[in-house]
């Protein structure tokens, strides 16, 4: 409905709605919401190009004016009261880079995310909005923004947006890590952390665990033997995925002789980078089914052939079980007991992606910690040292470490924390969904939006860290700082109620792996690479891994 002021009358015709914004009218933007008529009379309005004889139109006229004029004050009314709210609206949002027609700041993301937005924050603030595509993407980089978000709004960040690669494999909604955070996620992450991750369950099968290990040392030996240097990085996802396996399984996924260990491999990897790209169907919903980018079709084959080998496993499992009773205490026999049980919420087909879950988000994770742990001991020959001697003390040196040797080694997981710091795998978490409009640190964060906690820059931020660039194991020693989800500087677990559940048994590996490290090698940089000169450029997927393999040659000690 369009409106003029004319010689004190206020003239009125049809028109859209969207012209009471000024846009198409040549009418100052000011006067068209001044109902007040200049000479303080009463209102006069008539109608326009309405067919009534002479009388009716006066008589009418009366009437049409008196309910126009209604309807009228009730229109400007309303749209004065929205154009109030929608300011505050914008103002109380998040502020914010300003993005180009249709793509946002989608051309600004570059390859590294996590530095991109840390840059960003020290213009915006802890809380910014980004919009990518037709998404809008809250970007946390505090410990109080993180705080709010976790703990005083945890129900409103319960769900996770699910990217379209992710959405690839069979069934996503029963996966732990993307399912809706509703009564059937609770169920599978109480099941995982009490009969599957728990300390008892653990314990039952570190020794295959232990075998794992030192099979690697095994491996590593021959090869230091030689003088040949062996990728870190490669080497540690194998054994990652052969102690998952192992405790998922009691079987390897590699083989011990790590010759073949590329299929199992390459599948893992292939689900994790394409997890991590920039793919347009996640923005633009509308383009989801055309795929344009391939990155669905590509990822699908991956999760159909881990589907197909966890058949195999389970199926064998199942025949097994049948002529013997013996159980063998893995996560699986656990899940089979679950789907076995009158009235379960678990199947044969819903438990596969709750396995593959624990692989993909086991795998990747705590190999490149390995890795980037290695990387920052090489850089720092004093540190590295220094934990030797702690691990030959407290195991001596005939002796194999063991899980259970890990409380003693305080030296050694100050040097875990400390890499988890300066290299979160998963530096911005993974991504939340706003269930309602939520008010955090005096903005508002609406409904559908996406929010992401920047863990890499709160770890690096100079506000809660001295010296944050440094890699200094020793201020995990003089602190109480722990990684459990409650100290909203140190994140690289998650924390809430979608913390990682896979923790302990990421800390038991991880420790276990550089402990034993240390304790069997002395560890030389390849010729022509120093201390100094070691890359430790990152390279993002959705984990942060090093660009550049990290080889170094293990002399047996
Ligand atoms: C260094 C090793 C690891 C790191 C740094 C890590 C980190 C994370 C992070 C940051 C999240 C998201 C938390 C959030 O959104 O607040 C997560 C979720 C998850 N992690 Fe880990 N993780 C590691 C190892 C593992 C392992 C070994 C497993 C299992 C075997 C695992 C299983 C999971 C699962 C299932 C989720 C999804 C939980 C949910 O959404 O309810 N992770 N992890």
């Amino acid at each position: 409905m369009l409106l003029y002021p004319c010689n004190g009358l206020i003239r009125y015709h049809y028109s859209s709605s969207r012209n009471l914004a000024g846009k198409g009218c040549n009418i100052p933007h000011s006067e068209q919401y001044n109902l007040h008529s200049p000479h303080g009379s009463t209102w006069n309005c008539i109608p326009h190009e309405i067919g009534l004889g002479v009388e009716e139109r006066k008589y009418g006229k009366n009437l049409v004016m008196e309910d126009h004029s209604l309807l009228l004050l009730v229109a400007v009314f309303l749209v004065t009261i929205r154009f109030i709210l929608n300011s505050k609206v914008r103002k109380k949002q998040p502020p914010g880079p300003t993005g180009l027609p249709i793509i946002g700041n989608l051309h600004q993301v570059g390859p590294k995310p996590h530095w991109w937005l840390s840059r960003l924050a020290q213009s915006y603030g802890p809380l910014m909005s980004l919009r990518l595509g037709s998404v809008t993407v809250v970007v946390a980089s505090s410990p109080g923004a993180a705080r709010e978000i976790f703990e005083k709004n945890d129900q409103a960040f319960a769900n996770r947006p699910i990217p379209e690669s992710v959405a690839a494999q069979p069934n996503v909604g029963d996966t732990l890590a993307w399912a809706p955070g509703d009564q059937r996620w609770r169920r599978r992450r109480r099941v995982c952390r009490t009969e599957m991750l728990t300390r008892e369950r653990l314990d039952l099968l570190q020794h295959l665990r232990h075998e794992k290990v030192q099979e690697l040392v095994e491996h590593l030996g021959k090869q230091g033997e030689n003088g040949k240097s062996v990728d870190i990085g490669e080497m540690a996802f194998a054994t990652m995925l052969n102690l998952i396996s192992n405790t998922v399984f009691s079987e390897d996924m590699v083989d011990p002789g790590f010759e073949c260990a590329g299929e199992f491999k390459e599948m893992v990897w292939r689900i994790m980078e394409d997890a991590g790209k920039v793919n347009l169907s996640d923005y633009f919903p509308l383009l989801k089914r055309f795929d344009l980018q391939g990155v669905k079709r590509h990822v699908e084959v991956s999760y159909l052939s881990l589907h197909h080998i966890f058949d195999d496993i389970i199926n064998k499992r199942l025949t097994q079980t049948q002529s013997s009773s013996l159980l063998k205490g893995d996560f699986l026999d656990v899940l089979l007991h679950h789907c076995q049980q009158p009235h379960s919420h678990f199947t044969l087909q819903n438990i596969k992606p709750l396995i593959l879950d624990l692989f993909i988000a086991g795998s990747d994770t705590s190999g490149s910690t390995i890795e980037w742990a290695m990387a920052e001991l090489l850089r720092n020959p004093e540190v590295m040292q220094k934990a030797r001697e702690e691990v030959i003390k407290v195991i001596g040196r005939s002796k194999e470490v063991k899980e259970s040797d890990i409380p003693g080694l305080a030296y050694v997981q100050a040097i875990v924390k400390e890499t988890l710091r300066l290299h979160p795998p998963v530096p911005l978490l993974l991504p939340y969904v706003a269930g309602h409009d939520v008010e955090v640190s005096g903005y508002t964060i609406h409904k559908g939006n996406q929010v992401l906690i920047n863990a890499w820059s709160i770890g690096r931020n100079p506000m809660f860290w001295d010296d944050p660039l440094s890699f200094q194991p020793e201020r995990f020693l003089s602190s109480n700082i722990d990684f459990q989800g409650r100290d909203f500087q140190y994140l690289p677990f998650g924390a809430g109620r979608r913390i990682c559940p896979g923790l302990p048994l990421a800390n038991r590996m991880i420790t276990l792996m550089l402990a034993t490290f240390l304790h069997s090698f002395h560890w030389e940089l390849p010729q022509g690479v120093t201390p100094q000169t070691l890359d430790m450029t990152e390279q993002y997927g959705i984990t942060l891994k090093r660009l550049s393999p990290l080889c170094a040659i293990p002399i047996p000690l």
